[in-house]
């Protein structure tokens, strides 16, 4: 059956010169496709790959995701309950490999190794992820019964987020909240518009809820259990009753919570093989609701609580 196109409002982010020409960050973003990409994945031409090439199955998984929303938690969890009968929390590969490694990006790491590979021999249920917007996604996907797993977050938070991981990154220490705050607003970020992002997803998980699951990081951390178990059903790995009374979803919360994954060694120390991410412990850095109230003022945030307001009138979407 094909999938609707989502009714996502075209908003061009405009450009502002000034803000773009101060770090190698914000210079290597490019509109793509009514979207902010950075350019310097090459990620264009992956993109390109990836739209012409990918098959989906109707059993395969993609998280999906803006940087920064708690991609790597919602990939633990993923990996975890659908390897649960596979391995055991001792054993699971997510003791050796950060989540990115295990459920790897589409756009930024697999058609970026090869531009058509043969990704038909994976056992199933597949596991990929991505940061790209739903109208981006390959027309195969939008086609098939996969499973889409979006999460968001509050656009404060990710910001504050975003900062500190961008300057981490790119080893930026002089660049600001204020100009990177300021880019946010304007929709220019990596693969923003924020709003444009969330809505597509939004908009699907309205029409396709058996396609598309549209997670909060607040909610997963409000009530770790419920959202796991919500997740498990969507993936149409539910839980038994013997493992809900034996304390599986459980433990699988413990193992996937931030103290757990940020204290494993690989994540400590350890770097992804040919990623310039320079180590893993940037994906895990304070793990809270509502740092942003430490960083941003009042009146910033009032500023983009008004652009959300209009941004996603009429959506049903609010953050
Ligand atoms: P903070 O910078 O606010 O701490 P992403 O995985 O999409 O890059 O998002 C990273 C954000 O998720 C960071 O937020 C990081 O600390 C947080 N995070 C990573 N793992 C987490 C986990 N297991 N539980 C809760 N938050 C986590």
């Amino acid at each position: 059956m094909e999938r609707k196109k989502s009714s996502l409002a075209s908003s061009t982010p405009n450009i502002s010169p000034s803000a773009a020409a101060s770090n190698p960050y914000t210079q290597g973003l490019i509109q793509f496709q009514g979207f902010w990409i950075p350019s310097r994945h090459i990620l264009t031409s992956s993109i390109i790959s990836f739209q012409k090439y990918f098959q989906a199955f109707d059993d395969d998984i993609i998280v999906a995701s803006k940087p920064k929303a708690g991609t790597t938690w919602l990939k633990a969890l993923v990996f975890t309950i659908i390897n649960r009968h596979s391995y055991t929390l001792s054993n699971t590969p997510l003791n050796s490999a950060n989540p990115h490694q295990l459920i790897p990006f589409l756009e930024m790491k697999i058609y970026i190794e090869n531009s058509n590979p043969d990704l038909s021999k994976i056992p199933s249920p597949r596991l990929f992820s991505t940061h790209l917007p739903y109208p981006m996604l390959a027309d195969s996907v939008k086609r098939s019964n996969c499973r889409i797993v979006y999460i968001t977050r509050n656009p404060f938070d990710i910001v504050v987020s975003s900062w500190h991981f961008t300057r981490g990154v790119h080893n930026l220490p002089d660049w600001s909240l204020e100009d990177c705050f300021g880019m946010f607003c304007r929709g220019e970020e990596g693969f923003g518009p924020f709003w444009d992002h969330a809505l597509g997803y939004w908009n699907m998980s309205m029409e396709e809820p058996s396609n598309v699951l549209f997670m909060r990081y607040e909610e997963l951390k409000e009530d770790p259990m419920a959202q796991t178990k919500r997740l498990a059903e969507f993936l149409g790995f539910p839980f038994s009753m013997e493992e809900e009374k034996t304390g599986v979803v459980n433990q699988i919360v413990d193992f996937c919570s931030f103290n757990n994954l940020k204290d494993l060694e690989v994540n400590k120390t350890g770097k992804m093989p040919r990623s310039f991410i320079p180590s893993n412990k940037l994906f895990f850095r304070s793990g809270k609701v509502g740092d942003y109230v430490n960083n941003l003022s009042p009146a910033a945030v009032e500023r983009l609580s008004n652009i959300l307001k209009e941004k996603l009138s009429g959506s049903g979407l609010t953050f």
